[in-house]
């Protein structure tokens, strides 16, 4: 099974990774994941950050020539936060030394990690955990799980992605956007990340995605956030992954734990969902129909999974996301150091990570896939899989 571990603070010197599992002979280059790290920086409505950080990652180990060797692959991603100049990030951030002259942070967000890290750790100063929780990591995450990706990638199973809904903007029902998606998952989920990257804000209507920038500016101009929903596809994914027998076997189940793993992530829905619920079951169960000698569903409201088993269509994961917490508009805090109420104070911040947060859950959910597959079909090599799943 492929394992990952990152480390790294938001502000710190790079991000750290090890991807441990992955097995030999999937081609892969750093510039297969530096796309999806560029990806990840999608999105009407980012902070200042978006402006200079260009992630590249750094390949250190377990890739010789253009190819995974089965063993544990290393990456980096340095902060450019880090190495600007007058950033003064390597004294607020140094590994040795006192602090001495380094101002606490001591006033916690609301919705934030803050005060729970503090309380937690036995912090005095909220830097630590703002640094960690920090959804910078997801850089790290994004490179790690696009190893996986690549290895489904050359098994013919893709991943993608596009946004439903930011704030009060979106389509209301999966009816509505259903046929859109469908003309485009003709050709693979790539196609669809590709058709949502092309708008600012990952929508395949340009006319919600017009709105949507509408909504955020003025939202930005109220010093607020905005939340939303986004939609994760996975094509060519093989019947029979993941399973009923026991609890922690259910694909569905590994898929929810894969969004909810996300910082800011606060509900899923597997294939229809939600709306599943209001609906008679006459319209919610797929009918089996035999289409060329084969076993196959006339629609896909259970989003590819029944019984925590992949069924062969595609794999549909929605995932809510939450407004971000640091608001311009300041909240009620209390001073952690004085006890006195206070305003917030704002850092540099998104007004909404809906479109990144859509592309940090393709690579999430294609380590959940990758791991299903190599349960069911094993194997050391991409050959060897690839031989078992014919
Ligand atoms: C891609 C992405 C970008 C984010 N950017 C910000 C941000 O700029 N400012 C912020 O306060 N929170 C941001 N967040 C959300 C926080 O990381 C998150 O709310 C925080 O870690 C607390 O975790 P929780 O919301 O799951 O409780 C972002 C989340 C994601 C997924």
């Amino acid at each position: 099974m492929i394992r990952y571990l990152t480390a790294g603070e938001s502000h710190g010197e790079a991000l750290i990774g090890i991807v441990e599992g992955v097995p030999a002979g999937v081609p892969l280059t750093a510039a297969d994941i530096d796309e999806h790290l560029a990806r990840r920086w999608l999105g009407f409505g980012r902070g200042g950050r978006a402006r200079f950080e260009h992630d590249h990652v750094h390949i250190y180990s377990g890739v010789r020539f253009s190819k995974t060797m089965g063993s544990p692959i290393a990456l980096r991603i340095d902060n450019a936060a880090y190495h600007r100049d007058r950033s003064g990030w390597p004294e607020v951030m140094a590994v040795e030394g006192t602090g001495e002259g380094v101002e606490p942070v001591t006033l916690p967000r609301p919705g934030h990690a803050d005060l729970v890290g503090v309380q937690k750790y036995g912090f005095t100063d909220i830097r630590p955990v703002i640094e960690r929780s920090s959804a910078r990591e997801t850089a790290m995450r994004v490179a790690c799980c696009s190893v996986a990706r690549q290895f489904l990638k050359h098994l013919g199973i893709e991943v993608g992605s596009h946004v439903v809904r930011i704030g009060e903007v979106g389509y209301e029902r999966p009816e509505d956007w259903r046929e859109r998606v469908e003309t485009l998952l003709a050709g693979g989920a790539e196609a669809l990340y590709r058709a949502a990257d092309a708008s600012e804000v990952r929508m395949l209507d340009p006319d919600l995605s017009a709105r949507c920038i509408e909504h955020i500016r003025a939202t930005k101009k109220a010093g607020d956030a905005l939340g939303g929903i986004y939609e994760v596809v996975v094509t060519g994914v093989p019947p029979g992954l993941g399973s009923y027998v026991q609890w922690d076997r259910r694909l569905d189940g590994q898929l929810a734990q894969a969004i909810l793993s996300i910082q800011a992530q606060k509900a899923v829905e597997v294939g229809d969902g939600v709306a599943a619920a209001y609906r008679p079951g006459s319209r919610v169960h797929d009918p089996i129909v035999l289409e060329n000698g084969r076993l196959t569903r006339r629609s896909n409201h259970a989003g590819g999974v029944e019984g925590g088993v992949s069924n062969g269509m595609p794999v549909i994961v929605r995932g809510y996301m939450k407004p971000i917490p640091t608001l311009i508009k300041p909240l009620d805090t209390v001073d952690i150091a004085t006890g006195t109420a206070q305003p917030t104070r704002y850092e540099r911040s998104d007004v909404t990570s809906v479109p990144a947060a859509s592309t940090v859950a393709e690579a999430t959910v294609a380590l959940v896939i990758a791991n299903a597959v190599l349960e069911k079909y094993g194997g050391d090599s991409l050959e060897e899989i690839r031989a078992r799943m014919a």
